[in-house]
């Protein structure tokens, strides 16, 4: 039982479906559904922070939901963003608790690899260190390998995200081949003085298969969380995941 990790709720799904239908009139009085609501009921069924994931092409999340988030009382906010000049000086301006540094390509449908620390090292590290400097933790959402994780710890990053993607979607002894690989990255960058999160199609029914990887301190969880929502509610949904949470993961 790990009682100590934490739970970053990814409301991104719920913009997607205001933008669904109000995309071309934000200002509407009858506009829904609220991100600022589903944060607040996250947080209320014990969800430890809020991820947004702020794109460039603004699909779901916009400029002013990270405003009204920001203002939220007590919300701890997990800003993901692309490394881009314009979206690295909101961020400064916003000044989130942290930031989750991801690749974005403009035709994915969600965030598909993990980013190349190693190769992109240069443009990486000022702008880690610049939000760093400026209050914010940074994290580095990257693929389970060694070069990766080396390269998170020397540029000045506080976390890294391990990429579930892969686990999440494959089944029997490929899964367990990947978990495996989550260990030894898990290991290695605690071991480097990271903290170690997760995310990325991660489930209440996959969670378990997690169990072998060491030193997680938090996963970030969006659309799973968000489908179960359409049937259970969000609250539901987010305190059926604190429970897998504790009763099938080992202490970070
Ligand atoms: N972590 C990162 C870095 C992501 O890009 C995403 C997807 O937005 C998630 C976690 C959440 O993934 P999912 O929506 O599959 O739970």
């Amino acid at each position: 039982m790990n009682t100590s990790l934490k739970l970053g709720v990814n409301v991104d799904h719920v913009a997607t479906l205001r933008q669904a239908r109000y995309r071309t009139m934000p200002e509407a009085h009858n506009v829904e559904p609220s991100v600022l609501e589903a944060a607040r009921t996250a947080l209320r069924a014990g969800a430890h922070s809020i991820t947004i994931h702020l794109r460039a092409d603004r699909r779901h999340i916009q400029d002013a939901d990270v405003w009204e988030l920001r203002k939220e009382p007590g919300l701890l906010m997990n800003l993901e963003m692309g490394n881009t000049p314009e979206i690295v000086a909101i961020a400064l301006q916003v000044k989130p608790a942290f930031v989750c540094l991801v690749p974005e390509h403009r035709e994915e449908v969600t965030t598909e690899g993990g980013l190349d620390v190693a190769g992109l090292r240069g443009s990486l590290e000022a702008t880690v260190r610049a939000l760093e400097a400026n209050g914010t933790r940074v994290s580095l959402f990257i693929d389970p390998e060694a070069e990766q994780v080396r390269a998170s710890a020397a540029i000045g990053a506080s976390m890294v995200e391990l990429h579930t993607g892969t686990f999440a979607n494959e089944t029997g002894e490929k899964r367990a081949e990947e978990a495996r690989r989550l260990a030894e990255a898990a290991e290695l960058a605690h071991g480097l003085g990271l903290q170690v999160n997760a995310g990325h199609g991660l489930t209440v029914a996959n969670l378990k298969d997690l169990a072998g990887v060491p030193h997680l301190a938090e996963l970030n969880i969006g659309h799973h969380l968000v489908s179960r929502a359409v049937t259970v509610g969000l609250e539901a949904a987010v305190k059926e995941m604190l429970a897998a949470m504790s009763n099938s993961l080992s202490p970070a």
